[in-house]
């Protein structure tokens, strides 16, 4: 498991990441497909992931297949500084840290490319994934239920969010509008409590 290695995603791990993603998707438990993409869409994704510089990592198995990846996009109608975050392993890599190390990868490049939010949608049944996103620092916003339907059955889904920074509305001036309370000297205050 030492041998694993986290790298950009580029074309030359397309075949393994499309088998990779396919196995995951056919658990039925998990993504919101139930069997993979074909490979021309994936090779399509990762070039759009590069010239669009959206995060895309991928996990690297010592025979040099793609066991796991993690990427953050925009979606179509959200805003702009929102990505999306999906991820997956391949089952006999999890539960070793290894998802955990790919998201952070991805989430500090997130950081650089300008996005404000992160955020998921995950399954309620998801345990596993619920627990390691909120140790990540993962908060759940909201609750669909039958948010996802696969193979005609439905689930209900959490959507989680990671703020990156602090967001403050256009044109806020942080200095004139905190510069008006002035300062509180904490430690005279409690000092002064405490004499009363
Ligand atoms: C969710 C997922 C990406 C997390 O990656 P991972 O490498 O398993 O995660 P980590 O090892 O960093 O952490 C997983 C947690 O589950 C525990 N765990 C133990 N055995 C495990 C197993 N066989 N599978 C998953 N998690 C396991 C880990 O100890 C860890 O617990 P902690 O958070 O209390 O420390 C990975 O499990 C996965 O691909 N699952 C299937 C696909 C999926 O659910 N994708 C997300 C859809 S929203």
């Amino acid at each position: 498991m030492d041998k694993l290695k986290i790298v950009r995603s580029s074309e030359k791990y397309a075949v393994s990441y499309c088998e990779t993603f396919d196995r995951v998707a056919r658990e039925g438990k998990f993504l919101s497909i139930s069997g993979g993409y074909p490979l021309e869409d994936i090779i399509g994704f990762i070039r759009a992931c590069r010239e669009c510089g959206y995060p895309q990592f991928l996990l690297i198995a010592p025979d040099s297949r793609a066991v796991g990846w993690c990427d953050i996009v925009r979606r179509v109608d959200e805003p702009d500084d929102v990505g999306y975050l999906g991820v997956g392993i391949d089952k006999p890599y999890r539960g070793a840290g290894w998802g955990s190390r790919l998201m952070t990868a991805a989430i500090d490049d997130a950081k650089k490319c300008g996005f404000n939010e992160i955020r998921l949608e995950v399954r309620a049944s998801n345990y596993n994934a619920i627990r390691t996103y909120t140790r990540l620092g993962f908060v759940k916003i909201s609750y669909t239920s039958d948010g996802v339907v696969t193979d005609g059955v439905a689930e209900d889904i959490w959507t989680m969010s990671f703020m990156c920074r602090r967001l403050e509305p256009e044109g806020f001036d942080r200095e004139r509008f905190f510069g008006r309370f002035g300062k509180i000297d904490f430690k005279k205050l409690i000092k002064e409590e405490s004499h009363q």
